[in-house]
């Protein structure tokens, strides 16, 4: 039996009992992906008309993208999981009157200011302590060849968009990314659709090109080389076409279920109608190569985005490396990652992945800190880290604000010795509210809390 604690007391506590009942079993429907839901309510609001996008992820980092439309002008209602946006268009957002407040999403920052670069309405973009912590230097540097007129105290939020003339297109550049980002591709092609010509963006890894998919079904003409390292970015001749969308669910929570029946014996689950676009697949490799038995069933494609069913059982893990390109193939799922390391024969070693310091936060540091203080055998590297399976004796931990830390280290209780309790982990509604009214549906029971330790 699995207990989970209850979240209304900030406690999160996933403990499994010993009995044969314990594998998990069942299907989940998860909601919209958080990437795709961010990026569609954003270029709706950029094309003229109604758009209509539904299983839109309703959580703490697509409201502050939708809070933020509202002060622009955009007019948009959310039933259920169906997004509606009306818009006029790119040319007619509104100046906000205060500052947007992004709260602790940087997708947010970073793709609306490229939006509103485009646009030329200025405005100040700002958000939590945490988010003020970000680096936005990579996307001011680019931003200013362009001439986007774009300031910020000390290369972080709150960022300052001076107006600019709508008639005054940006200028056209060719950049490369030094560090594989979607958001800072993103916010430069948006930019790049107001350009005086075609921009050219490389980065040195393959970082997930939804918004390159879902601009080009909108009619933007954005092509990428074979290798999906450099797009290319025309300015927009015509304006956007709307959105008529059901999105897929989302492969980085789908990740957690993944790895919750890959450690917890004899589970076998499916979760389906999941995105399994190959530039966000990577957990699925590892977990494939650490030995576990995850097949994708029933595929389509839907706006450019392939879609399938995962369905994965239990077999005994194996330590593996990663490296490489695959850190940027799955650059949300280290921390999930860790806790099916944490359980696999041998030690496993994550290199390459510098890029985990600069995420909600610093996930080198605060995820071996945490799983030192669960048990878990973990050394720190400077980029990446190494974890040797076997013991996890539980105890009290700490999301320090991260959405993944929390959920990821509670995950770690189906197999502790003793259960383990996740202070501060209300913040996992910032990406995946259902977290645990998903683990209950695959065999869960809700307890009282412990207090808070
Ligand atoms: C995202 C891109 C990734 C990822 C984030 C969402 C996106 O960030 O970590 O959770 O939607 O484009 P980077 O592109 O900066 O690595």
């Amino acid at each position: 039996m699995l207990v989970v604690g209850d979240l209304k007391e900030r406690l999160l506590v996933l403990k499994l009992s010993l009995s044969a009942t314990n594998a998990l079993h069942g299907e989940i429907i998860l909601p919209g992906d958080k990437s795709l839901s961010h990026r569609a309510a954003l270029f709706a609001s950029l094309a003229p008309g109604k758009s209509v996008i539904r299983r839109f992820l309703n959580s703490g980092v697509t409201q502050a993208m939708l809070r933020s439309l509202t002060e622009l002008g955009i007019d948009w209602s959310l039933n259920d999981d169906c997004l509606i946006v009306q818009s006029n268009g790119i040319d007619h957002f509104r100046m906000p009157m205060t500052p947007l407040s992004c709260g602790n999403s940087a997708t947010t920052i970073r793709m609306l200011t490229g939006a509103l670069a485009a646009s030329g309405v200025p405005c100040v973009l700002d958000g939590s302590p945490g988010l003020r912590r970000r680096p936005m230097d990579r996307i001011i540097t680019p931003l200013t060849q362009m001439h986007v007129p774009i300031s910020s105290v000390n290369g972080c939020a709150p960022l300052t968009l001076a107006a600019r003339g709508a008639t005054q297109p940006l200028q056209a550049i060719t950049y490369h990314l030094p560090v594989a980002s979607a958001q800072v591709k993103s916010a430069l092609i948006l930019a790049a659709l107001a350009g005086n010509g075609a921009t050219t963006i490389s980065e040195p890894g393959p970082s997930r090109d939804h918004t390159e998919r879902m601009l080009s079904a909108m009619g933007a003409a954005i092509t990428t080389d074979s290798q999906n390292r450099s797009v290319t970015v025309q300015p927009l001749a015509e304006s956007l076409t709307p959105l008529d969308i059901t999105l897929p669910g989302d492969i980085s929570s789908a990740a957690f279920l993944l790895v919750a029946a890959a450690i917890v014996p004899d589970s076998q689950i499916t979760i389906k109608d999941v995105g399994i676009n190959p530039t966000r697949t990577g957990i699925i490799d590892v977990l494939r190569q650490m030995g576990a038995e995850i097949n994708i069933e029933n595929e389509v494609v839907r706006y450019e985005e392939p879609v399938a069913d995962l369905t994965i059982k239990t077999r005994t893990l194996k330590a593996v490396e990663v490296h490489g390109e695959m850190v940027v193939r799955m650059i949300d799922e280290f921390p999930v990652f860790a806790i099916a390391a944490a359980f696999a024969d041998g030690t496993t070693v994550v290199r390459d992945a510098l890029e985990l310091r600069y995420k909600e936060s610093d996930r080198i540091s605060t995820l071996c800190g945490e799983l030192k203080r669960i048990g878990i055998q973990v050394e720190e590297l400077s980029d990446g880290f190494a974890i040797t399976g076997g013991t996890c004796a539980g105890g009290c931990c700490d999301s320090h604000g991260d959405h993944r830390l929390a959920m990821s280290l509670a995950l770690a209780g189906l197999r502790s010795s003793n259960p383990i309790t996740v202070n501060n982990a209300e913040i996992l509604n910032e990406s995946f509210p259902d977290f645990v009214n998903n683990l209950i549906k695959l065999g869960c029971e809700q307890i009282s809390p412990a207090t808070l330790c």
